[in-house]
């Protein structure tokens, strides 16, 4: 069977841009594959440098996927800072990794080109930690969004140099990007993102689940007027939930006039009650259980480690520690 790795950063409450766009993909492959799935806390401290937020993001993430369905009988599923197997071996990529090499990542040459003072030695090495969480594991894909794939390719070229310079040792993993994944319009239009505040979060309370949803901007065209579909974030968001018969029935609504933004996003609302009716009473009932989400992922941590550090100890023995 093959194996697949992926890691999500620890960045606050879920919403539907990130189910859509990657959590329904790491809660399926479960069942094809064998699955390892990491909260990525050491790459969150690049950015997150409040141990509060650290603490509740991390924990609200492990919630959220478990209430969506990870299954951590079927996938390993742990927190990245649990094993000291992946900072040890960043640090033997760093030696065999060359600066230039860095300085064509996307992450820093934004920050570089945005000016920013505070450009840590953590950012500037992200990509070689990535290396260390992936190749760790030896996966044969990693199911990424399409802004991580030069941090795979990058992960490729530290794996080769590193075969080329100790002896084979690492399997050279492919990256799995589904082309298909819509990128989720938030409640302004552009892209559903937690740094533009403009989210529909999945496990909010009811009442602020409305008030997003309700705030979602439409156009101004009176209720009694056909309306474009293919022009409304409310029709747009819908579509991506709803089975094609809803969403057909939806768009004769809209052409027809007669038919208000109101009553769409009344329908909308009630299609995501709907979706994640489970998943949301799940949340609220594991997420009081503390002692149950540290032993899943403590669980997780032991076996991840049986893998992680058998390839270390292999390297070690490359570089000539053992
Ligand atoms: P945010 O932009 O809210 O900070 P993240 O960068 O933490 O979200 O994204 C986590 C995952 O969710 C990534 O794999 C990303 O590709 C996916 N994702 C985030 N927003 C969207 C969106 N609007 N549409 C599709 N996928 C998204
Ligand atoms: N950099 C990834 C992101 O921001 C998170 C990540 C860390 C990751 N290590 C990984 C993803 C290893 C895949 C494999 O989305």
């Amino acid at each position: 069977m093959k194996r697949v790795l992926s890691g999500v950063q620890p960045s606050g409450k879920a919403h539907l841009g990130n189910y859509l766009g990657a959590i329904r993909q790491h809660v399926e492959m479960q069942y094809e594959f064998d699955t390892f799935l990491f909260i990525a806390d050491l790459h969150a401290l690049t950015t997150v440098k409040d141990p509060e937020k650290m603490r509740s993001q991390t924990y609200e993430l492990a919630v959220s996927y478990l209430a969506l369905g990870l299954d951590p009988d079927k996938t390993v599923f742990f927190k990245q800072s649990d094993l000291s197997e992946h900072a040890e071996l960043c640090w033997i990529f760093d030696c065999i990794t060359h600066m230039p090499f860095l300085e064509r990542a996307h992450a820093w040459k934004d920050a570089k080109a945005k000016g920013k003072k505070e450009v840590t030695v953590g950012l500037f090495n992200y990509p070689v930690l990535q290396a260390a969480d992936i190749l760790l594991y030896q996966p044969d894909l990693v199911p990424v969004g399409q802004d991580q794939k030069q941090h795979i390719e990058m992960t490729r070229d530290i794996a080769k140099s590193f075969n080329n310079l100790f002896g084979d040792t690492f399997k050279i993993p492919e990256s799995l990007i589904k082309k298909e994944v819509a990128v989720v319009p938030g409640i302004d239009g552009q892209k559903m993102s937690k740094s533009y505040e403009n989210t529909i979060d999945i496990f909010a309370p009811e009442d602020k689940l409305k008030k997003q949803v309700m705030s979602i901007i439409t156009s101004s065209i009176p209720l009694e007027d056909p309306k474009d579909p293919k022009n409304c974030n409310v029709f747009q968001i819908y579509k991506l939930l709803a089975t094609d018969k809803e969403t057909a029935y939806l768009e004769k609504k809209y052409l027809a006039g007669g038919f208000g933004y109101g009553e769409a996003k009344n329908l909308l609302l009630a299609k995501i009650l709907e979706t994640f009716g489970p998943a949301r009473k799940k949340y609220q009932e594991i997420f009081p259980q503390k002692d149950y989400i540290k032993e899943i992922l403590e669980e997780g941590a032991k076996k991840a480690k049986e893998t992680s550090s058998k390839t270390l100890k292999e390297v070690k023995k490359k570089v000539g520690y053992l």
